[in-house]
């Protein structure tokens, strides 16, 4: 509806993640070349960011750069037991058949890891949401898993994604066989005024816009009441182009991104109110 509007051939602010849309800025830049480098040097990855700041969308971007040697095992609800995980990974690594019962199934599995070796293969196991792993056991099967090794070399590289609550949950006692093995543990931070304009001005122009839609002081606006998360970014701007459209509005003003952030606060309550919140 308001593309024409504003000049834009589609819809710049939309929640789907698509990779058109990518944004590298300082955070995401930097996080992406860290999961390289730690891919590269086959370290225990733990990757952690509040909701929406991209955690996924990273990972997807690292998956998209990483050449075809690398062979993606990529976890997306691993609400499993450990036995499950084990079975996912060695299915998705292409055991054939799968064995039952546990020691069969590591037995089955680590001979794979050397079959893709020696194939030149690197797998790299990716659990994204890993906050929802529901049991100690499983941290254990990963890191038997790692301890799968040649030379001193892991044949499997692993990345865990998730909530801040990851990192918590990993810092307690009971969990100290794994954390220790952890080589990289990057922390995924929230974009600063500058970077969040910049990723709106991306998103935009990507959208086929190079003129600003979005007045200083609105950005400014955005900014605090996202607190830089892009998810809750890409909320506000879209229902900012929503109202201006209605409004007849062709450069966004502070007054229609307060407007929005009333609504927003109104219709999705806490998870939406603003949270003031010092800088860093
Ligand atoms: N670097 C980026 N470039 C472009 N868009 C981005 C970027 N980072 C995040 N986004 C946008 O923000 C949305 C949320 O990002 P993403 O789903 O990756 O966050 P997340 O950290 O995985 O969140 P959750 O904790 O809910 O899993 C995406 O749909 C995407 O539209
Ligand atoms: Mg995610």
């Amino acid at each position: 509806v308001y593309e024409t509007h504003f000049a834009l051939n589609r819809r710049p602010f939309s929640k789907t993640p698509d990779p058109a849309f990518l944004y590298t800025g300082v955070v995401h830049g930097e996080a992406l070349a860290r999961l390289e480098m730690a891919v590269d040097e086959r370290e225990i990855c733990l990757f952690t960011g509040e909701i929406g700041a991209g955690k996924t969308t990273v990972s997807r971007a690292l998956i998209d750069r990483l050449d075809v040697r690398h062979r993606i095992v990529l976890v997306v609800n691993p609400r499993l037991s450990a036995v499950q995980l084990l079975e996912l990974v060695a299915d998705r690594l292409g055991v054939k058949p799968l064995p039952r019962g546990k020691v069969k199934l590591l037995d089955a599995l680590t001979a794979r890891l050397f079959e893709i070796f020696q194939e030149g293969g690197l797998p790299l196991v990716i659990v994204d949401e890993a906050h929802l792993i529901p049991s100690k056991s499983v941290f254990e099967e990963l890191r038997l898993l790692t301890n799968i090794q040649l030379d001193d070399a892991p044949l499997l590289s692993l990345i865990l994604i998730g909530q801040p609550e990851l990192r918590t949950r990993l810092g307690r006692v009971g969990y100290a066989s794994f954390a220790q093995r952890i080589g990289v543990a990057y922390h995924l931070a929230s974009l600063d005024r500058p970077e969040t304009e910049r990723y709106i001005a991306h998103r935009l122009q990507v959208a086929g816009r190079a003129v600003p839609l979005f007045s200083p002081a609105a950005i400014d606006v955005v900014y605090r009441a996202s607190r830089g998360i892009p998810r809750r970014i890409n909320t506000i701007c879209q229902s900012a182009l929503l109202m201006a459209y209605g409004n007849e509005v062709d450069v966004i003003g502070q007054e229609i991104v307060d407007d929005v952030i009333q609504d927003l606060t109104t219709h999705l309550g806490r998870a939406f109110a603003m949270e003031p919140r010092s800088h860093g």
